[in-house]
């Protein structure tokens, strides 16, 4: 083949030669004459040169990387041969206690060495939101969008530090949503963040793999298929930006990785900062108590001689290995009725100096793997093209003897409500036993978040009862909103509520920090919002709330069904609405008394 002939660029020449010596022949091998379809050559050779740029070893190394993975697959060589699973090493964050308290204050003090990263490059397939779902309001009553909350959380470290400093802000985005999370900041001036806290580091899509002698595939004469590779790819993104090595110079030490819908999360982020501090943790996976059987990855450390590795293993794999190795009856629970094996939920602490070394040993190119569905028994052809893959949980397996990885379990409800699927599905996940991991069910377990802080705190907290809207369950309430500028810690709330009570489907919503509430009791269905600017003091004492508060409305099958009802509605079949709610609103310093 003559190369000349296809491009006068010399680099393309290069990619080409390169790809020729990788078996790429096909690529070329039905090429136009020289003036025929030039423009859509030139095309094609510069969306190869853009991914040869942007995986580490570029074309080559990865068709070199999809051979050995694809060599394995079809061998079946076993991940996990010859490991015994054993429990990870846990620090039980379940109840909140002295040792709760402990972690938190640690976790607090530490804010000014934690950057957050936020993987939100997802295409959210099983919720099917038109926009973003950063833009999804993970409250309907205020609508706080999953991003506003995100950021306010951020701010509210800031002004808890001893000498405030933004907190690093590092979004990895994809094609699906870059442009769109990137309006989002903008019209929204950036939440009040400071824009260059905000790191946005864009991932890519990688070539779709036709066989196991790694030819990539084509969708047409002119055009590679391209898949996503993964949220693993934010390792890889933090090497090549060099993002890493940077925070690492500013005095970070730990970053913590959250998804794009877990509201939950910054409930359990100081605690699991001050056990990975305490302990030394290089990684430290937040976890939850899981069913056995139940379909979350299970974290469990995996021991062949002297090596150990604390990773997470998906529940599909972990039962079979239980009963190849230590357990015939496979995963079975304890007295509580949870697996041996805590469930991953994703939410991951990383120790920056162990960051940064592993980064530059691999490339960031973290444990990709191949999942190739065969044609047939034979396992040498495939029903459709496969791509290498990569997921951020499984950073530990680059790890070496010296490296720590632990496991911190805190409540469910506490650190992980998602919204990722949409209301047919939701409903059906829960007609079937399973989590519907909807809107609705994110939006109510907001809520029970709140509650469960004022219960730590001593007020006398009575739940509604849970009811189904579109065949999803709902608590209505009390809905208690809590803001990251009123507290950002457990200890914070004690400090600034004291006794009262609050029942049914009561609302309640704290926004500013020097609030502070004495016996205050809210009836069932009222409401009282207390907003103060810095500087504001307000204590509202021996109040007894009786309004019409907020009503949830469930849509009628019309709304539903209406383009006219906004989206963010849609996907949880109803709307709250102020019927006559108190609302007490400081923007003026001063001492106030309610
Ligand atoms: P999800 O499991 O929610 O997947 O990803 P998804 O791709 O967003 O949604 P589905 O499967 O299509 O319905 C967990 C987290 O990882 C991010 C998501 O944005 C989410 O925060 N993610 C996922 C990426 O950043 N990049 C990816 O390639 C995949």
């Amino acid at each position: 083949m003559d190369i000349r002939k296809l491009t006068k660029n010399s680099n393309e020449q290069v990619l080409i030669s390169e790809l020729l010596a990788n078996g790429q022949e096909h690529l070329f091998a039905e090429w136009d004459a020289p003036g025929v379809n030039d423009n859509v050559k030139a095309a094609f050779l510069q969306s190869m040169t853009h991914i040869n740029e942007s995986y580490p070893g570029g074309l080559a190394g990865y068709i070199s990387n999809a051979r050995k993975l694809l060599a394995e697959a079809a061998a079946e060589t076993n991940p996990f041969g010859g490991f015994i699973p054993e429990q990870p090493d846990t620090v039980d964050l379940t109840r909140f206690n002295a040792e709760y308290d402990h972690y938190e204050a640690l976790g607090q003090a530490h804010f000014s060495k934690t950057a957050v990263v936020l993987v939100a490059g997802g295409l959210g397939e099983r919720l099917g939101y038109s926009g973003i779902k950063l833009d999804i309001p993970v409250e309907t009553t205020r609508n706080t969008s999953y991003l506003a909350h995100y950021a306010a959380c951020l701010k509210a470290m800031e002004a808890r530090m001893e000498n405030p400093k933004p907190v690093p802000f590092v979004i990895m985005v994809s094609e699906d949503t870059n442009a769109k999370t990137r309006v989002s900041l903008e019209t929204n001036n950036w939440f009040g963040l400071k824009k260059e806290q905000v790191h946005i580091l864009k991932q890519e899509l990688v070539p779709a793999i036709a066989d196991n002698d790694g030819h990539l595939a084509l969708e047409e004469k002119y055009k590679l298929i391209l898949k996503p590779h993964g949220h693993g790819d934010i390792h890889m993104l933090f090497h090549t930006s060099g993002l890493a090595s940077k925070l690492h110079g500013q005095g970070i030490e730990h970053l913590v990785f959250i998804q794009d819908t877990n509201g939950q999360v910054f409930n359990a982020l100081p605690a699991a900062i001050g056990v990975s501090v305490e302990k030394g943790f290089d990684f430290n996976s937040i976890a939850v108590n899981r069913i056995p059987g139940e379909a979350c990855g299970g974290l469990a450390k995996l021991v062949k001689g002297s090596t150990e590795i604390t990773l997470n293993v998906e529940y599909n794999q972990l039962d079979p290995l239980l009963r190849a190795t230590v357990s015939p009856e496979g995963d079975i629970p304890n007295t509580h009725g949870f697996s041996m094996f805590p469930g991953n939920i994703n939410v991951l602490v990383i120790k920056m100096t162990s960051y940064v070394r592993i980064l530059e040993r691999t490339r960031g190119i973290i444990a990709e793997f191949v999942n190739p569905k065969y044609a047939d028994a034979t396992r040498t052809a495939f029903k459709s093209p496969t791509r290498l893959e990569t997921m951020m949980q499984d950073l530990p397996k680059l790890f070496g003897p010296d490296e720590k990885a632990g496991v911190t379990v805190f409540d469910r409800r506490w650190c992980f409500s998602a919204n990722k699927n949409n209301i047919k599905d939701a409903a059906a996940k829960h007609a079937a036993g399973g989590p519907p991991e909807s809107g609705a069910t994110a939006e109510s377990d907001f809520y029970l978040a709140g509650r469960m802080k004022l219960a730590a705190a001593g007020m006398a907290v009575v739940p509604a009862n849970e009811e189904l809207i579109c065949g999803i369950p709902f608590t209505p309430g009390p809905r208690v909103l809590l803001r990251p500028s009123f507290a950002m810690t457990l200890a914070e709330v004690r400090e600034k509520i004291k006794g009262g009570k609050i029942s049914g489907e009561a609302t309640l919503i704290l926004d500013g920090k020097d609030i502070s509430l004495e016996n205050v009791e809210i009836t069932d269905g009222s409401a009282l919002v207390i907003k103060a600017s810095n500087g504001a003091k307000v204590t509202a004492s021996g109040l007894k709330i009786e309004n019409d508060g907020f009503e949830i409305v469930p849509l009628t099958e019309a709304e539903r069904n209406s383009v006219d009802t906004p989206e963010y509605l849609r996907i949880r079949g109803y709307r709250i609405e102020n019927r006559a709610a108190k609302v007490c609103e400081f923007t003026q310093p001063g001492t106030y008394t309610l």
